[in-house]
């Protein structure tokens, strides 16, 4: 099992870390099997599994249930499952209640928080939940955000540093940047200690984040300016039509994909 202490080697080795998300027991089971350092079981789940139109609709629920099955596919990695929409920032109680159990039922490696939570990260870091924070571009604010690129300006970037060292601070093990400048994600990364992954933060960060189904051409609608796709799973639908073709026509199933013992003539 990969451990946070390999993961913070590799940025001191200058080791690029790989991360891909993950949403299920086959997706969990091919990134393991590529050697890819870590999952996230994001809440990008909500778009490109469940359909809908942003992660804010994701409950506790779906997360459990999605990063139980990409833990079962991925036993040696280091797992991060993504704390949802509503599931923090109410009152540190329920804060901290959420984001225990979400770590003890997924059994993953650490929880992901998006935003700046420095008084629940310390408060899971003192208890022994391991927090990787997720800055920049949150796409749980997208409602105020939009979809753009963060800290574009001097001011926001400042803000930005001060932000990651503050979250270092209080305990994250990891940070994830998304669409912020890359030379503001450069000096982040050189800043702290704890590995910077950036998706959409050029290629000075530790490690790069992608999710699945966008590398993968796999149903996904809206692809961004800083995903590169390596697959083209979208040629799944002439495989789809294929069968349909050959049930129709009743080529499928030939003679190779039957059973072909007799019993029906057999006396009992
Ligand atoms: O939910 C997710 O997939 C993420 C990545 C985009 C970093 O948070």
């Amino acid at each position: 099992m990969k451990t946070i202490k390999q993961l913070l080697t590799m940025k001191e080795q200058k080791e690029k870390i790989s991360m891909i998300t993950a949403y299920d027991y086959p997706s969990a089971k091919q990134a393991e099997a590529a050697g890819i350092d870590t999952i996230l079981v994001g809440d990008s789940l909500g778009m490109v599994v469940l359909g809908y139109d942003s992660t804010v609709e994701v409950t506790m629920e779906d997360m459990t249930h999605h990063a139980k099955a990409a833990r079962r596919g991925a036993p040696d990695s280091y797992v991060i499952v993504d704390v949802p929409f509503g599931a923090v920032g109410i009152d540190h109680t329920t804060d901290m209640k959420n984001a225990i159990q979400l770590y003890k039922d997924t059994k993953a490696n650490a929880v992901k928080i998006e935003g700046m939570h420095t008084t629940l990260i310390q408060g899971c870091t003192q208890i022994g939940v391991p927090v990787v924070s997720h800055l920049g571009l949150t796409p749980q604010s997208v409602g105020i955000t939009g979809y753009k690129l963060q800290a574009s300006s001097k001011r926001e970037a400042e803000q930005l540093i001060e932000d990651a060292k503050a979250v270092e601070q209080a305990g994250a093990v990891m940070i994830v940047l998304e669409a912020i400048p890359s030379d503001l994600a450069e000096v982040i990364t050189e800043q702290l200690t704890i590995p910077v992954i950036g998706i959409g933060a050029g290629k000075g960060t530790d490690g790069q984040v992608l999710v699945y189904h966008d590398l993968l051409n796999y149903g996904s609608e809206h692809i961004a300016k800083f995903v590169k796709q390596y697959g083209d799973f979208s040629n799944g639908i002439d495989a789809l039509k294929a069968y349909h073709e050959e049930v129709k026509s009743g080529a499928f199933p030939s003679e190779a994909h039957t059973y072909k013992k007799k019993v029906m003539g057999e006396t009992e």
